[in-house]
This record gives structure tokens, C-alpha cells and sequence, in this order.
């Protein structure tokens, strides 16, 4: 392990006040977000969509990096550059989601577990020689009645910091993605002791797997009540719930989290990750940044919608979001420049 190189990618991901643009959504998932459009589900659509994020012009202004999915590491422009070099042109570090999605995890019914150790290592060795600085993994915890249930968040967290230590080992930066899902109807305060109980866990793994967590990110979800839940919350409070939690739970080594956007809207992400930024940065010993799918791609796509003549409006709405996103980790948005266009 090069530890000098892996801290210096790390902290790089996360310089300048920008973040990442997730775009690794696995290929049912492009494909159920395709089809809601009515937008052909094919690898050439799949390729189109991404060469249009990829070839935004003025990216590399907004993050650092974009994590792509096994697919779109291999692909290339219709004129044949392949996507890793169009984003390293733009300055933007190339990252790879490396886990094999979720199944049932055995004897806990409704929980899950990710997959994907089993010959990690090879696969990562030839993610580097494509060209990829970072990897991701995803774990799913699921609040609900009884559950997240110890042996759900324990194995989870188990796969995660071996996959790190795996990334590390081969040079290339982990981010550890323990995701709580935001469905269901738990309030604020659910969500923050299930979320520390998480965070905590994953960096027992951590430690315990001699992961080095100065060459490591985190990208957990924000501490939110459940979409279902009908108790009023202000923006305050969840920005407050989620830098209480991670103070209490990450340690001052990790240089950075970038956060997933999880299903809220576009604006509301913007706005809570603004508020963090703006009232407690100073206080922060780490990064606070971005690291959206849904909350930086779907106007994008809805505006695209597989139509080559919207490309130019649909990478507009992209750069919308971004700018919007990178004020936010400088604690300079408002909803005033959501009526701005770049
Ligand atoms: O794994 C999920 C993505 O990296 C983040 O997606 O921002 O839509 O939750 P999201």
C-alpha cells in the first residue's frame, strides 16, 4: 500500500470545496429510470446518456470526481476517446463502483446484504489499468419494525472495510457507502440512532481491517426522517441531527464526506448540505461535499429524455445542479440561484 499516494487522492477528491458526480447507477437501475421516461433501454441509449454527462463542458469547475459503473468505464465517445480520458482532460478523477448490488441476507428477513468479494481483488487490479483512482461500495440498511438488526449492520460493515482494505492495497482510494434507506416512516430521531449505530460499526470494521482512514472517504446518507413519515422538519434540524451523528462517529483522520442524495429532491439536498457547510464548518474536521446521483442527474435526464437535440439543454440543467451543489459546500446557496441558469 502506498499510503502517501492513496492520502493525496483522497484529499484531492475533496479539494477546492467541490464533489463528486455519482453516474454508476448499476444497468436495471439506468434502465428503471430509462423507462420511466420513455427512453430506450439499450447500451447504446446507456452509453449516449453518459457521454453526455461526461462531456459537460466546464465539469472538472464543480468536482473532482465521478464514479462510474463497470459498463461506462469501458466505453467511449462516438468519436472513439474513451470516457476515463474526456474526464481526466476535464480534470476530474475517474472512480468505479466495484460491489455487485445487494441480496437477502440469510435468516434476517427483510435485511440485506452486498456481494461482490469473492475475486475483488483481480477486478480492482484491472479497474487501475483502465484508468480508475477510486472505487465505491454500497451497503443498504433498512430501518423498520426490528430491524436494522446487528447481524445485518455487522456484516455489512464487515464487507465494506474488507473491500477497503482490498482498494487500498491496489492503490485505489475507498468510498465506503453505508446507505440508510430514507423509505419508510421513521422520524428524525430513528434515523440518527440507527445511522450512528452504522457509522460506528463501520469504523470498528475499519480499524479492525487496518484500513487507512486518511486515504479513505465516506459517503453516508443525511440523517432524515423517513419519506413517510408525517412529523414537520425543517432544514435546521436536519443539518443539525446529521453533523451531531457524524461528529460522534467518524473520526478526525477521514478527509472528507461526500454525501448521497438518497431520494430527496435536487433542491432540498442543495439546501441541507448548505446549511451544514454555512453554520458548522468551521467546527468540522473534515470536508462536508456531494456525491449525488438522483439529486444532480434527473433534471438532466428528464430534459434529455434520449433525444440528441436536447443534449445541449439537458448538460445545462446538469451544470444548474453542480453550481448549485458546489455553493452549497461553501455554504453560499439559496434558493435565489435556483433561478439562476449557468
Ligand atoms: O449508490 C448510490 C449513489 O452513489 C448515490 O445515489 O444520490 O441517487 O442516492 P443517490
Amino acid at each position: 500500500m502506498n499510503a502517501r499516494a492513496l492520502i493525496h487522492t483522497a484529499r484531492a477528491l475533496v479539494k477546492g470545496e467541490k464533489g463528486l458526480l455519482a453516474l454508476d447507477e448499476s444497468t436495471p437501475t439506468c434502465n428503471r429510470r430509462f423507462a420511466a421516461l420513455g427512453i430506450p433501454q439499450t447500451e447504446d441509449a446507456r452509453r449516449a446518456y453518459r457521454e453526455l454527462i461526461v462531456t459537460t463542458p466546464t465539469l472538472g469547475e464543480y468536482i473532482n470526481g465521478a464514479i462510474l459503473y463497470e459498463e461506462t468505464l469501458r466505453q467511449m465517445t462516438h468519436e472513439g476517446v474513451p470516457f476515463t480520458k474526456v474526464l481526466s482532460d476535464a480534470g476530474v478523477m475517474p472512480g468505479i463502483k466495484v460491489d455487485m448490488g445487494t441480496t437477502e441476507l440469510a435468516g434476517h428477513p427483510g435485511e440485506t446484504i452486498t456481494e461482490g468479494l469473492d475475486g475483488l481483488r483481480g477486478r480492482l487490479q484491472a479497474y487501475v489499468k483502465l484508468g480508475a483512482r477510486f472505487a465505491k461500495w454500497r451497503a443498504v440498511i433498512t430501518p423498520g419494525a426490528n430491524i436494522p438488526s446487528h447481524g445485518c449492520i455487522h456484516s455489512n460493515a464487515h464487507a465494506l472495510a474488507r473491500y477497503a482494505a482490498l482498494c487500498q492495497e491496489v492503490g485505489l482510494v475507498p468510498i465506503i457507502e453505508p446507505e440508510v434507506l430514507m423509505d419508510g416512516d421513521q422520524t428524525l430521531q430513528q434515523c440518527a440512532a440507527v445511522t450512528q449505530d452504522v457509522l460506528r460499526t463501520v469504523f470498528e470494521q475499519l480499524h479492525t481491517q487496518r484500513v487507512l482512514l486518511e486515504g479513505m472517504l465516506l459517503k453516508p446518507n443525511m440523517v432524515l426522517p423517513g419519506l413517510a413519515c408525517t412529523a414537520p422538519t425543517t432544514v435546521g434540524e436536519v443539518s443539525e441531527a446529521t453533523v451531531s451523528c457524524l461528529l460522534r462517529t467518524v473520526p478526525a483522520a477521514v478527509p472528507g464526506i461526500v454525501f448521497l442524495s438518497g431520494g430527496q429532491t435536487a433542491e432540498l439536498a442543495s439546501a441541507r448540505l448548505n446549511d451544514m457547510n454555512a453554520r458548522f464548518k468551521l467546527q468540522l474536521p473534515w470536508a462536508l461535499a456531494f456525491s449525488f446521483a438522483r439529486a444532480i442527474q434527473q433534471p438532466a435526464m428528464e430534459i434529455w429524455k434520449g433525444n440528441p437535440g436536447n443534449t445541449a439543454a439537458a448538460q445545462k440543467a446538469l451544470l444548474h445542479r453542480l453550481r448549485c451543489n458546489h455553493a452549497a459546500c461553501r455554504g453560499e446557496y439559496n434558493a435565489d440561484l435556483e433561478w439562476l441558469t449557468v
